[in-house]
């Protein structure tokens, strides 16, 4: 078996029974915000898009990239499809020209002509745009996870097929976290140090889960040619900066014994069947990777080559002739109507200005106020706010003309806004703008009812350093990772005894259960032994078990 590169999440992999294309990605995404890095878009996209299956782990735009898939890759190719809730992304790759579908149940191992497949597809509406997936599979000799961005918390599936020979995983950032947030510069750096941190650490996490023979980097990072977003390449020595390269993190994992880490450049050839997984670069990881001034000399290549893309957008950005806060009225009134959990989970407003800076001219500013409680759209009238945005009109003028569902698979992941807010982050504001139609409205509000209803009945008991035991909800309140794995409690002098789960790093105060990391979400426990007073439900607001 080989593992070709192909940048970011995309690799070839050529197996004793048909070849695997996975998450093509080469035009800029987000606003023009995101590229491949290193560049991508100089391989022979016919040649490695000849392929048997394809896979499409889930519609982000580094994933999915609608133009690139209806260029360059064979419409032969059977589709691999995650079992989403919705079929966004199979019409969308209908749209693209694939005709041939196979869609196996979640978790379910499916036989292909001698290929054995397993997608294990994540549901929750914080999950990618509503699904993210990661895909399984082995032709018979060797076996291959590529997880890309994916979290899946139930481990035991893979566990019971074996251990991985080959184990693809996201290492660095894919988020506007904390970089855009109007914070003080220290406090901001040191969440992003931690945040870099936590990305690295979760991924000797699932190393250690998984009995991972060879971890290939991938999913990332982006990086940034725009000069406006330049100062988020990690080229300048910054520790908090949240996107490390590839070569940052195998350092770092060879640091923590592990000798199994592999480059991927775009083109690299990864011979998982000869001893010791040889591979071969196309040129020397050097000219890219040696010094930060050396990759800042490479992105300044690649962003002569690559800028007038962008350019090329801008120009289609700004729609003058859009009402913005008669469109937005229009647009949300319905969903704030039919929105009930997630109207309960924000419980005030959201202060959204559009800017008037820059490139568009001298139309002046728009500010408006998304009133969940009132449930309408309508001017900002100077009430006090606990979550706040800004960005440029003209952006929002795109956003509208396209009518874009989803606001994070766009405008947020592109990095141009700014974000203020008051307390604790808040889950159901990002869902509410990735769920800007009436079927994702809908499958995300249906989810948070079943995910009250059915809370976890199951109990675990996890020992504080004290040694004494605390009793607790199985399964974590954000996402349903099994805290049993993934939990660990530390005394704090603040608040106590502390549950971190690792799987994104949320807090929990388990003197009352009280969830440090964003509203709502409290967690069911008790010191073990005593009854476990009434659960996080009753706080009136949405909650995930
Ligand atoms: S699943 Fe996200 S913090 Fe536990």
């Amino acid at each position: 078996m080989r593992i070709t590169g192909l940048g970011h999440a995309s690799v070839r992999i050529e197996t004793a029974h048909g070849t695997v294309l996975t998450d093509p990605w080469v035009n800029p995404a987000y606003f023009g915000s995101w590229f491949p890095f290193p560049d991508n878009s100089q391989l022979d996209w016919d040649h490695y898009g000849d392929v048997d299956y394809l896979f499409v782990s889930h519609l982000h735009r580094d994933h999915f990239d609608a133009e690139h898939l209806r260029r360059h890759v064979s419409k032969r190719a059977t589709v691999l499809l995650p079992e989403f809730p919705t079929s966004e992304l199979e019409d969308a790759l209908r749209e693209c020209g694939f005709t041939s579908f196979v869609k196996p149940a979640s978790g379910d191992v499916v036989h292909l002509d001698g290929l054995d497949v397993m997608i294990q597809a994540l549901t929750s509406p914080t999950d990618g745009p509503i699904g993210d997936s990661s895909l399984w599979l082995s032709d018979g000799s060797y076996r291959v996870l590529n997880q890309n961005d994916a979290r899946p918390s139930e481990l035991e599936a893979f566990r019971e097929l074996g251990p991985v020979d080959a184990y693809l995983i996201q290492f660095s950032g894919a988020i506007w976290f904390p970089m855009v947030y109007e914070l003080p510069e220290r406090a901001k750096q040191a969440m992003g140090a931690t945040k870099r941190e936590r990305q690295f650490d979760r991924t000797l996490r699932y190393i250690d889960e998984l009995g991972a023979r060879f971890v290939f980097p991938t999913a990332g990072p982006p990086c940034f040619l725009d000069e406006e977003l330049w100062g988020f390449n990690d080229i300048f020595g910054d520790e908090s900066n949240i996107f490390p390269d590839q070569t940052v993190y195998l350092h770092w994992l060879a640091e923590k014994g592990h000798d199994e880490g592999r480059l991927l450049l775009p083109g690299t050839v990864a011979a998982l069947d000869q001893p010791g997984c040889p591979v071969e670069h196309p040129y020397d990881p050097a000219t890219v990777f040696a010094s930060n001034d050396t990759k800042a000399a490479y992105l300044r290549q690649m962003q002569a080559r690559r800028m007038p893309e962008v350019d090329a957008l801008r120009a289609t950005w700004a729609h003058p002739e859009i009402d913005i806060p008669g469109a937005l009225a229009q647009w949300f009134g319905p969903l704030l109507e039919e929105s009930t959990h997630i109207a309960a989970g924000i419980d005030g407003g959201i202060r959204f200005t559009c800017e008037d800076t820059g490139y568009d001219g001298a139309r002046g500013d728009i500010d408006i106020l998304i009133d969940f409680v009132g449930r309408e759209v309508r001017s900002y009238a100077g009430e006090k706010v606990r979550y706040r945005f800004r960005t440029r009109r003209a952006y929002v003028e795109q956003l509208i003309a396209e009518h874009e569902i989803d606001w994070v698979n766009s405008l947020f992941l592109s990095c141009r806004f700014a974000a203020s807010r008051v307390g604790p982050y808040n889950e159901f504001v990002y869902v509410f703008f990735k769920c800007l139609s009436e079927e994702r409205l809908q499958y995300a509000e249906g989810w948070f009812t079943e995910q009250n209803a059915t809370e976890a009945a199951e109990s675990i008991t996890l020992n504080d350093s004290s040694g004494h035991g605390w009793e607790m909800q199985r399964r974590c309140p954000h996402l349903k990772a099994d805290l049993s794995r993934f939990g660990t409690v530390a005394d704090t002098p603040k608040n106590g005894p502390v549950l971190t789960c690792q799987m994104h790093g949320w807090k929990w105060r388990l003197s009352d259960g009280k969830c440090l990391s964003s509203v709502g979400h409290d967690l069911r426990c008790a010191p073990a032994g005593e009854p476990a007073p009434a659960s996080s439900g009753d706080f009136g607001g949405p909650v995930a078990t």
